[in-house]
């Protein structure tokens, strides 16, 4: 079992893979800024997992950091303490980032700089310390407006926002990095399609700041009573129902390619992997609506308006190649999604906010 550095590990994606990764066995750092996450996540992470303490009262295999991916002092600490411990940090899950595209391109150079700057600063730390295996957050917003579906993983790469130009900026670094030092470099870029869903147990889930832009958090917050009503983008797309068709992927079928990808990395020799996660099927806006009101018992009331600047009508993976190197594919349906994040939403109706 391995010593990981898992950055932005109390994320929502973050959070669910520390747990699978804890359940196989691993021992973690977890390096997070708490900028939008919350630490109670990995208390809960650590209560399922059911970690035990040391004869001293400390919690094994799972270490909090509070900490910036590009601060590198703190990064040399993180690496030096694992190595005296007898405990070298083996390899990197890189979660920690900015996410939200209508800020980025508001702000794009925090988005470069947290992504970008950040990025380079943690490879630099991990390059001096001879880590070089990384599983890397990467996402479907590569393709833009993609020109096939399902989108094979060779469809060209071509972002329309500052925050999709800064995920291909650090995946054309890690190819850089790789070719510059060859047979050293074990590099998996995940590109993750539609994140959503939550843990079965209704304990751990998504948490977005204020008033979220992702279509599932803010169905939830309208069944849970929090918010009114759901805006559906656009009604007169190219789709089944007029409304964008998305691949949604349960955060947990997610975290398991994490952990295959992984196990990949350290089995095979010095690659950079490029795969896409997801589930392979798409789902309408109004389909998720209904496939969450059947899970949740509620109305999720909406109203049609115009379409949303920068949305594609249908983004599909073809993850093909996941379950060819990985043997990896998703498990769950768009029912256990609804369930399951109905299950979180419901014991959590304000996220974190709700602590007990
Ligand atoms: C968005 C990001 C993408 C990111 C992904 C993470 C954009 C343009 N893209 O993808 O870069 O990787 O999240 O999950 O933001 N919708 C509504 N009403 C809402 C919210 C969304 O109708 O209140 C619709 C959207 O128009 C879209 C679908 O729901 O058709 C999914 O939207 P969303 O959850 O924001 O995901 P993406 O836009 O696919």
């Amino acid at each position: 079992m391995a010593q990981l550095l898992i950055t932005g590990g109390a994320g929502f994606i973050g959070s669910h893979t520390c747990l699978v990764l804890l359940q196989e066995g691993h021992s973690l750092i977890v390096l997070d800024n708490y900028s939008n996450s919350s630490p109670v996540a990995l208390e809960r992470v650590a209560a399922l997992a059911e970690l035990s303490f040391s004869a001293n009262g400390e919690r094994e295999r799972l270490e909090l950091v509070q900490g910036n991916i590009g601060d590198r002092e703190c990064l040399e600490q993180l690496f030096n303490t694992a190595c005296k411990r007898g405990k070298p940090i083996e390899a990197v899950i890189h979660f920690a980032g900015l996410k939200a595209v209508g800020e980025s391109v508001r702000e794009p150079l925090r988005y470069w700089n947290v992504n970008l700057t950040g990025t380079g600063c943690l490879l630099a730390a991990m390059d001096s310390h001879s880590c070089r295996t990384l599983v890397f957050s990467s996402s479907a917003t590569l393709y833009g407006y993609p020109d096939t579906t399902p989108i094979p993983e060779t469809a060209p790469i071509q972002p329309i926002n500052p925050y999709g130009h800064s995920k291909a900026a650090v995946e054309q670094l890690l190819h850089d990095l790789a070719a510059s030092d060859p047979n050293q470099w074990r590099i998996a870029c995940l590109r993750y399609f539609n994140p959503v869903g939550a843990h079965p147990s209704g304990t751990i889930g998504e948490d977005p700041l204020g008033r979220p832009n992702n279509l599932f958090p803010f169905v939830s917050q309208v069944a849970v009573g929090r918010r009114e009503s759901l805006q559906v983008f656009g009604g007169d797309w190219p789709t089944r129902d007029g409304t964008c068709i998305r691949d949604y992927i349960h955060v947990m079928d997610l975290a398991e390619g994490h952990r295959s990808a992984l196990e990949c990395l350290f089995a095979e020799p010095a690659q950079v992997l490029t795969l896409n996660l997801g589930s392979g099927q798409g789902a309408s806006v109004l389909e998720v609506v209904q496939a969450f009101e059947q899970a949740s018992g509620r109305k999720v009331p909406y109203e049609v308006v115009g379409r949303r600047d920068g949305d594609a009508a249908i983004t599909i993976a073809d993850p093909a190649s996941a379950l060819h190197r990985l043997g990896w594919r998703t498990q769950r349906t768009l029912d256990d999604i609804c369930l399951d994040g109905w299950a979180w939403q419901s014991a959590n109706p304000s996220g974190y906010g709700d602590l007990g």
